[in-house]
């Protein structure tokens, strides 16, 4: 497939609606870390695990939607088109693996996945301690990643549109380009 020149409206309204759920999601959990176990620390994980859900399916949705109508190579030369390229590819696997990874773990946890008290996945009845150990640690270092990453990605945006004052900010946002 040739790539088209520009993001379709539906990978761009993709791209900001999962950037507010996860920035959501990270800094709930975060912030949720600072308290004492209890019923207000709770209703956070509640909040966490139901955007967590939601990012899981839009993420599938998202590849499959990609796959389908091609997406544009990212503007510039040489190795910073390669830096984006590889920094967009390590922020795919990483949208995958951490909401997966979150599920596995409270799934083996024996804890149940809520959905917004819409519905609810039950956990595990017999909990698994070497499943849920792995998904625990690929989702406390995948999540440091992550923030990493996603921090490298704005400063990135913020140098295309600033610095070298390109359309790279102005095609995923704007509405021309
Ligand atoms: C305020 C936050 C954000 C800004 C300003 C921003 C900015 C941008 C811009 C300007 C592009 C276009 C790059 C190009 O044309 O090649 C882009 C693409 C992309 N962004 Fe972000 N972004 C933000 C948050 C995020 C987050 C939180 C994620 C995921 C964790 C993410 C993942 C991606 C991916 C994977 C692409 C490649 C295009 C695609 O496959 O949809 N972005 N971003
Ligand atoms: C895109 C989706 C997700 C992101 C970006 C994300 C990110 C994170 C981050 C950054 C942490 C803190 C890790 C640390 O302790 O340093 C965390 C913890 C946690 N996440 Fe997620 N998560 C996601 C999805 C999920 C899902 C789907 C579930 C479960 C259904 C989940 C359950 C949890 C739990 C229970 C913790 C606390 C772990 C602990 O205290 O040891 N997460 N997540």
């Amino acid at each position: 497939m040739t790539s088209p020149d520009k993001f379709h409206p539906v990978i761009k309204f993709m791209h900001g609606l999962m950037a507010i759920a996860m920035i959501a999601a990270i800094a709930i959990i975060l912030y949720a870390g600072e308290m004492p176990r209890g019923p207000e620390k709770f209703e956070l994980y509640f909040w966490h695990k139901s955007l967590g859900l939601l990012l899981a399916a839009l993420i599938i949705i998202r590849i499959v939607l990609i796959k389908k109508i091609g997406k544009p190579a990212p503007i510039g030369d040489g190795l910073k088109k390669t830096m984006a390229s590889v920094a967009h590819g390590l922020l795919y696997l990483a949208m995958l693996a951490l909401p997966f990874s979150g599920l596995v773990m409270s799934y083996a946890g024996g804890h149940s996945i809520p959905f917004f008290g819409l519905f609810e996945i039950p956990g595990a009845e017999e909990k698994m301690k070497t499943l849920g150990g792995i998904a625990h640690e690929v989702h406390e270092i995948g999540g440091n990643i992550l923030i990493g990453l996603i921090v490298l990605h704005v400063v990135a945006a913020l140098y295309h549109h600033f610095g070298l004052k390109d359309d790279t900010m102005r095609r995923m946002f704007g509405h021309k380009k």
